[in-house]
């Protein structure tokens, strides 16, 4: 079956990617791997969804072994290569662990690192250079600086992750209609069709609708990924929908 596949006039993509943004999560690397191996076990008969599990950076070693249905991603990346950045982590050393993805932009880090528009624009140029995607997250549309416009519209790698604030870790998730408006409205601003995930409260009840009736290409899932069940619950809701 071709990935992307047309239902009406448009075209809808089969293989939905689900991100896990486990935070600073779980606290060892002995959990980190415990929590991997169950979920690569159970998801192991999922056909279409992609599964992509981001971990603190220092697990991603110890996981990167055991790859195998699911991918890496890591949750941030500096925007240059190497040199005197003490504490940064670079997208080649990331792409070189194993990592095929790189969460940019996330909101946490917006408001604890103060990370701005121009330091996300330069992570994103970074990491596309070090052949990662990209997952850019934003909660409105004026997050996508001009530059930063440009490059959704020629890359194709790169994708877009909306997470209204107000969602992020409260239990209170976005209703599908109104995600489905900020998704339209971000396709219509950039002029073409991007993958755009949906954050926020994400969970095995609500997880299916977001791809199902709001159009979104995935899921960026925060405190739901951390518990197994509820996580394959995700994953298989989502890949009956498809
Ligand atoms: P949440 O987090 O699923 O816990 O709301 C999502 C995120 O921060 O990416």
């Amino acid at each position: 079956m071709s990935k992307i596949e047309k239902l009406g006039n448009r075209f809808i993509d089969m293989q939905p990617l689900i991100v896990a943004n486990w935070k600073m999560n779980p606290k060892n690397l002995v959990g980190a791997k415990k929590l991997f191996d169950l979920m690569k076990k159970g998801i192991k008969d999922i056909k279409k969804a992609e599964t992509i599990i981001c971990p603190p950076f220092v697990y991603l070693l110890g996981l990167k072994s055991k790859l195998l249905n699911l991918k890496l991603g890591a949750q941030d990346c500096f925007w240059e290569e190497k040199g005197a950045f003490t504490g940064e982590v670079s997208p080649t050393m990331l792409k070189n662990l194993g990592c095929q993805y790189v969460i940019i932009g996330h909101s946490e880090r917006r408001k604890y690192q103060k990370e701005t528009n121009e330091m996300i624009n330069k992570k994103i140029k970074a990491a596309l250079k070090a052949r990662l995607k990209p997952i850019l997250c934003i909660d409105n549309i004026s997050q996508i600086k001009k530059g930063l416009k440009e490059i959704l519209q020629k890359e194709k790698n790169l994708i877009l992750a909306y997470e209204p604030l107000f969602a992020i870790g409260t239990g209170m998730a976005c209703t599908p209609e109104k995600a489905k408006e900020m998704k339209n409205k971000i396709q219509r601003v950039i002029g073409k069709d991007i993958k755009v995930l949906y954050g926020g409260s994400v969970d095995s009840k609500n997880a299916a609708n977001y791809i199902k009736q709001a159009t979104f290409s995935g899921l960026l899932v925060g405190g739901a990924s951390l518990g197994v069940k509820e996580f394959i619950k995700i994953v298989e809701n989502v890949d009956r929908v498809i």
